[in-house]
């Protein structure tokens, strides 16, 4: 999604605002911009497109200058053009914004501002903004934004500069995220952690409603009634190479290799030695009070919730149902004090999930948020926070998040099972100790990767796959279909093997390829029941077995053979191989594995 950063210093700001930029390039962007005080004035250059097409126009036109703004554009309002880049400025150029986030009623605000001779340039919703500052500008542009921003619906971060006031930045954030960097002599700001790191570690995380003017040298946030806010920077403890590819050719296939330790990590950050699973902020009246459990996510952290909500009623025995955000918050869910929603979102930013939270808490229900993303807004939302330490996640397509967000779903099971005591602690105890033994299981699964390539160059000219499971496998098979399409762009689809004969079958003819996730003892013949249909009918049938099931599956194309896991953990185990066949598969083919066409990382629009 959009990118915002912003610099005041010494420094030559372009240079640092196109750095800022690139490094937030993982967001999605299709065209970009930034504007400096050069002199006396404020100069502008936006450009469709890459950042190298801005980097070109900028080789043309001198702009130097010691503070600036930049962005990054990901369309909402308006084609991605040059004219609907970012900043967007008043008529006579001397106010510059840029602005992440969408501005609801921008259209009956446009009405106004052209009732009072304003023209627009644009077709986006953030031109109102330049204009509504410009229409209350006395002198002082702090006042001005906060006028401006009284009028504005929706969400918003903002970075203004005013050419009457050089060498002054002013942020703002409701809704949408927005970070102050602070440098000794030089400040900063950003829509993400990453575009700072490279220059301080000392960060001011802005609350919504929130205006702050940064100066070189000072830091003065004020809420939206314009009172001074005391608030101190927080260290942030990310290392610069954690944000690049270390060596591997794309962030994604990094990322894959990255998930023992992501998992260890967060297994570390609940359990040690063996004990119980700790959550503090739960008292065990809270615990044992949940009659009932509603998971709500997108995409894969969707994927996640629908295997959290079959561990949870398998240990905890609470009946759980799992949505989709964007469903949800529409679906007049039926919600009181009694019940726990789980927000899942790597993220912590996705506007259907933040708004499923916001909903569940207006009624009454203790919401859990489980993110990777310390100071999002989901987990400044919600009472209770489970975050996951997958660290940064470049790639769009999630991986190690999504792993992490795996474990997090066991954790809490096991915790709700050890606090309601609704199974025996050595029944507990098993599957504790085969989850806290995964960081190593999963170094064993990596080690597939030498096969997975060789079946990616058998298929990768595929234009359909079909994906089959039953119980957690047709989950896992949910998510290796998605994650396929994201990346490779095959089409793919995912049905539970009974539903075959009710339908999909008819899709199969001569050379259909079908990957069938085959983990479970007790019901892999079932399941081989189901490859047999395909495979009769002419499929190119593909198992992910494990070493229990796999002398079950003797008639299949090819078979991949996993570790042999607890049933109820499988769908870990399965997530990797899954990944590695979706990234070589894209590779082979030649596609922009980390920057997958029309996705960005970050979904901040409904
Ligand atoms: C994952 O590969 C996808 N890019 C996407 O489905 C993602 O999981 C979804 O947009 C939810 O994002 P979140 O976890 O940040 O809320």
């Amino acid at each position: 999604m959009c990118g915002i950063v912003g610099y005041t210093g010494n420094k030559n700001a372009t240079e640092i605002l196109m750095k800022g930029l690139k490094s937030l390039e993982y967001r999605g962007y299709d065209s970009a911009g930034v504007a400096v005080f050069t002199g006396s004035k404020i100069k502008t250059v936006k450009e469709k497109g890459r950042l190298k097409n801005l980097k070109a126009m900028l080789l043309e036109t001198s702009v130097e200058g010691n503070t600036g703004i930049g962005h990054t554009r990901w369309a909402t309002h308006g084609v991605p053009s040059d004219i609907n880049s970012h900043p967007h400025t008043s008529e006579d150029g001397k106010i510059a914004v840029v602005h992440n986030g969408i501005i609801e009623n921008y259209e009956e605000l446009r009405v106004m501002l052209k009732s009072k001779g304003y023209t627009f340039k644009s077709e986006t919703d953030t031109e109102v903004i330049p204009h509504l500052i410009d229409m209350y500008y006395d002198g002082d542009v702090f006042c001005a934004v906060k006028k401006a921003v009284s009028h504005l619906d929706g969400s918003y971060a903002l970075g203004v500069i005013c050419e009457n006031e050089p060498d002054k930045l002013i942020a703002v954030r409701n809704r949408s995220p927005l970070i102050i960097g602070a440098g000794e002599g030089e400040n900063f700001i950003a829509s993400d952690i990453p575009a700072v790191l490279p220059y301080t570690r000392n960060v001011f995380f802005l609350d919504d409603g929130e205006i702050a003017v940064i100066t070189k040298g000072s830091v003065n946030i004020y809420d939206s009634d314009g009172q001074a806010v005391e608030k101190l920077p927080e260290t942030v403890n990310l290392s610069e190479t954690a944000a690049q590819k270390g060596g591997y050719e794309h962030f994604m296939l990094k990322e894959i290799h990255e998930q023992p330790k992501a998992v260890a990590d967060t297994l570390r950050s609940r359990i040690s030695n063996g004990k119980n699973v700790k959550f503090d902020g739960f008292d065990a009246e809270t615990v044992t009070g949940f009659e009932k459990i509603c998971i709500v996510a997108c995409g894969t952290a969707y994927h996640a919730g629908l295997v959290g909500k079959m561990v949870i009623e398998k240990l905890a025995k609470v009946p759980t149902d799992v949505e989709l955000a964007s469903e949800f918050r529409y679906n007049e869910p039926l919600l009181d004090n009694n019940m726990l929603v789980i927000a899942i979102s790597q993220s912590g930013e996705t506007a259907d999930t933040l708004a499923g939270v916001r909903l569940a808490k207006e009624k009454g229900a203790y919401v859990l948020a489980i993110t990777n993303v310390a100071g999002s807004s989901i987990s400044r939302e919600a009472d209770n926070v489970f975050y996951t330490y997958a660290g940064p996640e470049i790639s769009v397509a999630s991986t190690k998040a999504y792993t992490t967000q795996l474990v997090a779903m066991y954790l809490f099971a096991l915790f709700l099972a050890e606090s309601r005591k609704t199974l025996k602690p050595t029944e507990l105890d098993i599957v504790k100790n085969e989850l806290l033994n995964m960081p190593e299981t999963l170094e064993s699964v990596l080690e597939l990767e030498g096969e997975i390539k060789r079946l990616s160059k058998e298929i990768y000219k595929e234009t359909d796959m079909y994906f089959l499971g039953r119980g957690l496998d047709y989950k896992a098979a949910m998510e290796g279909s998605l994650k396929l399409k994201e990346i490779s762009y095959i089409h793919s689809e995912t049905y539970a093997g009974g539903e075959l004969k009710h339908g999909p079958i008819a899709l199969i003819e001569e050379g259909t390829v079908v990957i069938a996730i085959s983990t479970n003892k007790e019901i892999c013949a079932k399941m081989d029941s189901n490859i047999k249909e395909v495979t009769a009918r002419g499929a190119y049938t593909v198992v992910f077995a494990n070493e229990s099931t796999a002398t079950q599956h003797k008639e299949c194309s090819d078979i991949i053979t996993m570790p042999e896991v607890n049933p109820l953990l499988t769908p870990i185990t399965s997530a990797v191989p899954l990944q590695l066949l979706a990234y070589y598969v894209a590779y082979n083919k030649g596609e922009a594995i980390d920057k997958p066409r029309n996705l960005a990382k970050s979904v901040t629009v409904e």
